[in-house]
């Protein structure tokens, strides 16, 4: 565990603590996954399966099955790894220093592409707060920052209007529909591609948010 602590040069910024920044509903602070998660990532994935399921990636098993408590270790193993091997940033957000959903960084692409995609969950008691925007704002930070990444993408269900507001809040614009893109809630469901280049950032994703009034500096 400890050797995991110690900065991965295969994976710049990683691990790493971001935030923190005030919103609406707290404080929002990004940290790494931790083993000892299992208990908190299951009771909120089980309490939010009506939030979650319709835009998550169909898995096998039942809801509750895939998010007990002992499902979180084996992923938690493979999320470890990829992270090690640079491929992934798999961050926890708290707010107030709790457990309120996760950020994570994927498929991290090196060379003339540079790039990632950003994906987010957050507890229901916490939405309509803030919380979202301010954490993929710092994850825009670090992923153009101390990662060194060029582009990241996000893509997001049509009517998904809750997770298109977060984008268009943090300055992500919308590229295109990808059809047919992902099998979630077992269908293949289109997708709108949402993209942001590094170039495209005035000061900081967080700057923007703070101007905007939705965010304040600490
Ligand atoms: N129609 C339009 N806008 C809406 C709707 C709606 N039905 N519901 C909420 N919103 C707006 C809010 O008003 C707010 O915008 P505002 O600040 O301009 O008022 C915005 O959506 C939400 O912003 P935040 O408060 O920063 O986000 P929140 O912390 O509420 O989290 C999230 C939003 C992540 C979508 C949360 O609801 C959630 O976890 N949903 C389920 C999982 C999910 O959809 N994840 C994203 C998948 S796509 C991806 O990962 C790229």
């Amino acid at each position: 565990m400890l050797r995991w602590l110690v900065d991965s040069p295969r994976n710049p910024g990683w691990p790493a603590e971001l935030g923190p920044v005030r919103v609406a509903a707290g404080v929002v602070t990004i940290r790494p996954i931790r083993i000892r998660d299992a208990a908190e990532w299951s009771r909120l994935r089980i309490k939010n399966q009506n939030d979650l399921l319709p835009w998550e990636p169909t898995g096998r098993g039942t809801w509750a099955s895939r998010h007990q408590p002992s499902s979180w270790g084996p992923m938690f193993s493979v999320l470890k790894a990829e992270a090690k091997r640079g491929a992934v940033l798999p961050f926890v957000i708290e707010v107030d220093g709790r457990y309120a959903g996760q950020l994570t960084i994927g498929n991290v692409q090196r060379g003339a592409v540079c790039s990632a995609w950003i994906g987010y969950w957050v507890d229901a008691d916490v939405t309509g707060g803030g919380v979202a925007s301010a954490a993929v704002a710092l994850g825009v930070d670090h992923a153009f920052g101390t990662v060194g990444l060029h582009r990241l993408d996000a893509t997001v269900q049509p009517d998904n209007h809750a997770s298109q507001a977060v984008l268009a809040k943090v300055g992500f614009r919308q590229e295109g529909l990808l059809k047919r893109y992902m099998d979630v809630n077992a269908r293949w469901r289109d997708h709108l591609l949402f993209a942001m280049t590094v170039d495209e950032v005035v000061g900081s994703a967080v700057d923007t948010l703070i101007r905007s009034g939705r965010a304040f500096a600490m």
